[in-house]
């Protein structure tokens, strides 16, 4: 029987995730990131790992389908679900951005910002105490300004190798970004012991004092 039930994000921050648990001294089978497996037993620790879209794994941890979760900032801000954010894993680090075409100028009637986080977006335009109309898309946002959906994206900014490539520059900066360790309110209760070992362990392994 698990102790312990992790979503984990697919895709990019899966692989860092992976890394900080086996610094942390979690042992963790050798072709676990390859697998495509959406559940992976690790009994030898008494850890079940579920491995979920991004933007579902707080989904999963309010829940308390799973203990406890690593999902983006980006992806807390814009769930806003029930959850304790107990550390900083300071990996995966971006941030979330405006961008448009070269020479954007603001000013035009019933501006349109397209993006795949569209709460996060309208709390934004809101606090500038800017009308915009969000048109919400699932990826390749810097799409929309170049065929003329939207004049703005806020979207995710990492290398800025994906905006250069398509000739879009930074307007502004919204938020600094990095994974964050979350916990089911219950669990953190129910499991304090287990839970309070991996967040002591990983916070050793943020400070690199392992
Ligand atoms: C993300 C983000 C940007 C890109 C930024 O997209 O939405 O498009 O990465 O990275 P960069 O600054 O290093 O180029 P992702 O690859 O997650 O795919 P998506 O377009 O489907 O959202």
């Amino acid at each position: 029987m698990s102790e312990l039930t992790i979503a984990m994000p697919k895709g990019r921050i899966f692989e860092e995730a992976v890394q900080m648990l086996r610094l942390a001294g979690y042992s963790l089978p050798n072709a676990f990131e390859e697998s495509r497996k959406l559940i992976v037993e690790v009994p030898e620790e008494s850890l079940r790992f579920i491995l979920a879209k991004p933007m579902d794994v707080p989904t999963y941890v309010e829940h308390g389908v799973a203990d406890v979760g690593v999902a983006g900032k980006d992806v807390m801000l814009e769930e806003k679900r029930e959850v304790h954010e107990v550390l900083d894993l300071k990996i995966s680090a971006c941030h979330m951005a405006v961008a448009a075409l070269p020479g954007y100028e603001k000013g035009e009637l019933n501006p349109k910002v397209a993006s795949k986080y569209p709460n996060l977006a309208t709390r934004f335009f809101k606090e500038q105490g800017e009308q915009v109309e969000i048109i919400k898309l699932n990826g390749s946002i810097e799409l929309a300004p170049i065929m003329g959906l939207a004049e703005r994206i806020v979207d995710i900014v990492s290398t800025g190798q994906t905006l250069r490539e398509n000739g879009l520059v930074e307007l502004e900066q919204i938020e600094e970004i990095t994974s964050r360790l979350i916990v089911n309110s219950a669990s953190y209760r129910l499991k304090a012991d287990v839970i309070g070992n991996m967040v002591e362990r990983l916070g050793k392994v943020v400070k690199g004092t392992v």
